[in-house]
C-alpha cells in the first residue's frame, strides 16, 4: 500500500494510489449540499422579494409583484355572496308578482323550485303537481282559494284544515251523514254534477229540481253558478278537475260523507323565502302547462 503524502505543486493530500507514476490527489467532490442550500437561498430571497412576505409594523411587505391571494379569496367570496344575498333578498322582500316577470329570479326558482317541490311537496300532489286522490292538481285546476301568487303563498305558509292559528279552513259538510238530505236528494244532486260535465242529460225538471237543492244547500259555498268561491274554498264543481273524483259514485261519496283535505302550514318548516319560491315555482308551472 502507497503512502498518502502532499502532492508539492498543490498543497493537496494524494490518496496514495498511484498508476504508473501518477498519483492521484484527494481532493473532495464539490459540496452538493452547498449548491442545494445555495438555489434554495437564492430561490427564498427572489420569493421574498417579488410576492407579499415580510412582516412590519403596519402591515406586511406586498412584493414587487403586489399578487395578493387573501385579496382574491375574499373577493370572489364576496361576489358569491353578493350574487347570493342579490337574490335571496329580493326572494324574501320583493314584489311576488313583479319578481315572477324577472327572468333572473325565475331562472332561480326553476333551478331550485324542482327539489325543494320533490322534498316537501310531490309526495301529496306529485312531481308534476298534477295531483293525485285526495289531493288537488295545482298545475292545472283553478286554485280553490285563490290562484293569484301572493294567495297562493299564503295558502303554502298556513296551509289548509291544519294546525296553525291561521290556516285557511275549509269543510264540505257531510249532508247524508249528518242527515241534511235524503238519499234521493243526495242522488239527485249528483246526477246534476254529472250532468254539467255533460256526461248525462237530465229531464228539465230533474234539472230544476236539482238547482233548487242547489241553490239552497250548496251555493252558499260553491257559488249560484256552481263555479266554486275563493272565500269558501269550495272547488269549482263544473269543470274537469275533481280532487275526490267526478264520477257519480265519487260526487255522492262527496255529498254524502263531506270532505276535510288537509293542507299541511309550512310556516315554520321552510323558511319564508323558500316558501315564496315555491309560490313562484307552482306559478310558473301553472303558465308553462296550459
Ligand atoms: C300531506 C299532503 C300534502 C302535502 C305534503 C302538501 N300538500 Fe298542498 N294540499 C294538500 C291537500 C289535501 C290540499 C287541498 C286541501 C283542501 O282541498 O281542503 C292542498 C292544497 C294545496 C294548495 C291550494 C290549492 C287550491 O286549490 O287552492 C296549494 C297551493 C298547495 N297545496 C301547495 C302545496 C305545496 C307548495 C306543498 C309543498 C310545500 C304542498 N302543497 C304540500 C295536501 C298536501
Ligand atoms: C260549508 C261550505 C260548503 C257547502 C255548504 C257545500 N260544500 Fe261542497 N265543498 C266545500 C269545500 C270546502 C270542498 C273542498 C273540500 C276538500 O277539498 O277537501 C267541497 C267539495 C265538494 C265536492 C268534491 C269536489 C272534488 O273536487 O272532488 C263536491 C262534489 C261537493 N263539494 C258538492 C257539494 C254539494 C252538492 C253541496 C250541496 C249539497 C255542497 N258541496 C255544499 C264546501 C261546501
Amino acid at each position: 500500500m502507497a503512502l498518502k503524502e502532499r502532492d508539492e505543486f498543490s498543497g493537496q493530500m494524494t490518496t496514495g494510489h498511484e498508476w504508473n507514476g501518477i498519483k492521484e490527489l484527494n481532493t473532495p467532490v464539490p459540496k452538493l449540499l452547498w449548491a442545494f442550500l445555495g438555489t434554495m437561498g437564492l430561490f427564498a430571497i427572489g420569493w421574498t422579494v417579488l410576492m407579499p412576505s415580510w412582516p412590519g409594523v403596519s402591515g406586511y411587505f406586498r412584493g414587487l409583484l403586489g399578487s395578493d391571494q387573501h385579496q382574491a379569496v375574499r373577493q370572489s367570496l364576496q361576489e358569491a355572496e353578493l350574487a347570493k344575498a342579490g337574490w335571496t333578498e329580493r326572494l324574501a322582500t320583493g314584489d311576488l308578482a313583479a319578481l315572477s316577470q324577472d327572468e333572473d329570479i325565475m331562472a332561480v326558482v326553476r333551478q331550485t323550485g324542482p327539489a325543494l317541490f320533490g322534498d316537501n311537496c310531490a309526495g301529496c300532489h306529485g312531481y308534476d303537481a298534477g295531483g293525485n286522490s285526495g289531493y288537488p292538481n295545482i298545475a292545472h285546476a283553478p286554485m280553490m282559494w285563490g290562484g293569484d301568487v301572493d294567495t297562493v303563498a299564503e295558502t303554502i305558509r298556513v296551509g289548509i284544515n291544519a294546525p296553525h292559528p291561521e290556516t285557511r279552513y275549509g269543510q264540505m259538510l257531510a249532508f247524508g251523514r249528518d242527515q241534511m238530505l235524503g238519499s234521493e236528494e243526495i242522488s239527485a244532486l249528483a246526477d246534476y254534477l254529472v250532468s254539467l260535465q255533460g256526461e248525462k242529460a237530465l229531464t228539465p225538471e230533474e234539472t230544476a229540481a236539482a238547482q233548487t237543492l242547489f241553490a239552497d244547500n250548496c251555493a252558499a259555498c260553491h257559488g249560484e253558478d256552481a263555479a266554486g268561491m275563493v272565500e269558501t274554498g269550495a272547488p269549482n264543481l263544473t269543470d274537469a278537475f275533481w280532487t275526490y273524483g267526478g264520477d257519480r259514485s265519487s260526487i255522492r261519496h262527496s255529498i254524502y260523507n263531506g270532505r276535510q283535505g288537509t293542507m299541511p302550514s309550512w310556516e315554520g318548516r321552510l323558511s319564508p323565502t323558500q316558501i315564496r319560491l315555491l309560490a313562484l315555482y307552482v306559478m310558473d308551472l301553472r303558465g308553462a302547462t296550459p
